[in-house]
């Protein structure tokens, strides 16, 4: 173990151009480093990280063991009143054998069926986005489609009425803030515990309140399956049916409105891409899929060893961090052909942006479909795709992708 980072990797500033290089230096030395210093471990091979995606008993997902439940004053508020308990019911950081019941319950919820079902709704809700942006100078896509696309189709499957879909776009910006942008004044706000723990337990309110109606009363929507689905005679209990919604709202629409950004980056700086998507609207789902691959928008995955092991040849000791850059294992030239290469042919395209193994993303289908709709009424409607300024990056590492992105004249 005597392997060691030289260096933290740059942010994601100037479109992420210095981390790219970065986990590319680092990968063709090493595709898996051991940093004594801070005892813990990082991947950047395609092999490796698909290695620890896919051992789940080595390369464990609970988190929880590192962070104690809170006790005493921590595990309630000024008003005396439980907070949320987050870890409960939370897919991802759950371990099998309640990982693999958790994720039944959650699969009997989010169907197929129910995906599909929504097909017309998204169509729906994306032209009138777009009916919104016509005829204006200037228009942030993030705020004005990318992000409400995604939080609006999440409380059409989980049958928020519609009359509260701005309150729960309200939350979800909060959270998204809260999580990921350290710059943002709100995420200042809710850095407080007081505060965040009155938005999470305002959403626990509302979202138990209409679980409790949907047991009453089961109406055709996620929310009414999640309460009635059952693996071995178990239901969710109260604060996993919270969790989950949580979860699904957060990993819901975060990274889809990434996507969708990712996908206009890639395609101003290709754009004999953009004149063949137009041409040509059917090679929309494999261009997408090369935009996951060539920007994820989660470029991270992280795991905590349960016992010693070896991976790419390094010794990792137990009980330690694991991060894998998903990021670099989609550019590994032993994996892919020319990787840098934005390539909208591609096939096959193996990439790790939706995960591998029994953490696999839950809603891939509904994030390829929303985006696969998007991109295409997108491209209809819209003339040239010009930015009237460069766009704004997250600088959080555990997410790749543009906060704000402003276009000229999107819909005459
Ligand atoms: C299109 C954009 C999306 C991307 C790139 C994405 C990416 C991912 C990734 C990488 C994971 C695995 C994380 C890990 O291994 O630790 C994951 C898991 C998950 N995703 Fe997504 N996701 C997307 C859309 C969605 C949507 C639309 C939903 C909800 C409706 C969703 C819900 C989830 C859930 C619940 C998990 C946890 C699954 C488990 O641990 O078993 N995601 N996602």
């Amino acid at each position: 173990m005597t392997e060691t980072v030289t260096s933290p990797p740059p942010g994601s500033e100037d479109g992420g151009r210095p981390l790219r290089e970065w986990l590319a230096r680092n990968r063709r030395e090493n595709p898996v480093r051991w940093d004594e210093a801070t005892r813990s471990c990082q991947v950047f091979g395609y092999a490796e990280t698909q290695h620890m995606l896919k051992d789940s008993q080595t390369f464990s997902s609970d988190f929880g063991r590192l962070v104690p439940a809170p006790q005493g004053e921590a595990a309630t508020t000024a008003e005396g009143r439980p907070v949320p308990n987050l870890l409960e019911g939370h897919l991802s950081v759950t371990d099998p054998p309640r990982h693999s019941k958790l994720r039944k319950l959650v699969a009997q919820a989010l169907t197929p069926r129910a995906v599909l079902a929504l097909e017309g709704k998204i169509t729906e809700i994306t032209a009138g986005l777009l009916d919104a942006m016509a005829g204006r100078d200037e228009v942030d896509m993030v705020t004005g489609f990318f992000n409400p696309l995604p939080v609006t189709v999440i409380a059409e499957l989980l049958g928020v009425p519609a009359a509260d879909h701005a309150m729960f776009r309200g939350w979800a910006d909060d959270l998204v803030a809260a999580n990921h942008d350290a710059s943002a004044v709100d995420a200042e706000r809710l850095k407080l515990p007081e505060n965040m723990n009155a938005l999470l337990l305002q959403m626990q309110d509302y979202i138990l309140d209409h679980a409790a109606q949907r047991r009453r009363e089961p109406a055709d929507d996620v929310l009414s399956r999640l309460v009635a689905a059952e693996v071995d005679g178990e239901r969710l209990s109260e604060s996993e049916v919270f969790t989950i919604t949580l979860m699904m709202l957060l990993a819901g629409h975060i990274s889809t409105t990434l996507l969708l950004g990712n996908s206009l980056v890639c395609l101003d700086e290709n754009p004999q891409a953009a004149a063949a998507l137009r041409k040509n609207p059917a090679a929309i789902p494999a261009a997408l899929e090369e935009v996951l691959r060539y920007s994820p928008p989660a470029p991270l995955a992280y795991r905590l060893t349960t016992r010693d092991t070896t991976l790419g040849g390094v010794d990792i000791p137990a009980d330690v961090m694991v991060a894998s850059w998903v990021l670099s294992a989609n550019h590994d030239e032993r994996q892919f052909t020319d990787p840098d290469t934005f390539d909208i042919t591609r096939s096959p395209n193996p990439h790790l942006s939706f995960g591998h193994g029994i953490h696999f993303c839950i809603g891939a289908p509904l994030g390829r479909m929303e985006a696969r709709i998007a991109l295409r009424m997108l491209l209809e409607r819209c003339g040239e795709l010009r930015f009237a300024e460069p766009p704004v990056p997250y600088t959080s590492p555990t997410v790749l992708g543009s906060k704000r992105m402003v276009l000229s004249r999107p819909v005459v």
